[in-house]
């Protein structure tokens, strides 16, 4: 027997095409994006958290000289938030990248370690948000929720 699992997303081929809000998050990503510390990688990423008393919160990703010291854009902001907002569920995450790692029409993916911090978040929170991941073409890929970056995920 054959099992299928399929996911379903919304996808803009420009940003343009999104409310004032979400062109607004992800102005502020690519905001901070450019204040990413990555020297090594030289790839650029900027995550911007809305919660839900409408507070951004933004984050970069962090490289250090001991690669696994450093940690990315969206774990930046996610424990950010945590740390001091525990009781605010986080109800938007805008993604954005920049950098040669990827290719211009590609979108940034989150990372596996991202997706799981993503999935304890929600899982904390008891609410699904939405993640938009924008590409450096501004193309838009808005998944419902990380259930649908992370399929049978460990702890769903
Ligand atoms: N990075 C992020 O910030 N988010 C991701 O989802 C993937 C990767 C960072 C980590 C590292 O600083 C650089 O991008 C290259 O992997």
């Amino acid at each position: 027997m054959k099992k299928e699992l399929r996911i379903q997303y919304d996808y803009f081929t420009n940003i343009v095409e999104l409310e004032e809000e979400n062109q607004y998050l992800i102005a502020k990503a690519r905001e901070v994006a450019k204040k990413a510390y990555a020297p090594y990688s030289k790839f650029y990423v900027g995550a911007s958290l809305v919660l839900e008393n409408g507070e951004v919160i933004l984050g970069s990703n962090q490289e250090n000289i001991a690669f696994p010291s450093g940690l990315c854009a969206e774990r930046v902001a996610l424990f950010y938030a945590g740390s001091n907002y525990p009781n605010l569920a986080i109800s938007k995450l805008v993604v954005v990248a920049n950098g040669d790692l990827i290719a211009k029409e590609a979108v940034l993916s989150p990372c596996g370690s991202c997706r799981q911090v993503l999935l304890e978040s929600q899982n904390r929170q008891e609410k699904m948000f939405p993640i938009y991941l924008v590409g450096q073409d501004d193309s838009v890929h808005i998944f419902s929720s990380i259930y649908d970056l992370m399929p049978m995920a460990f702890g769903k």
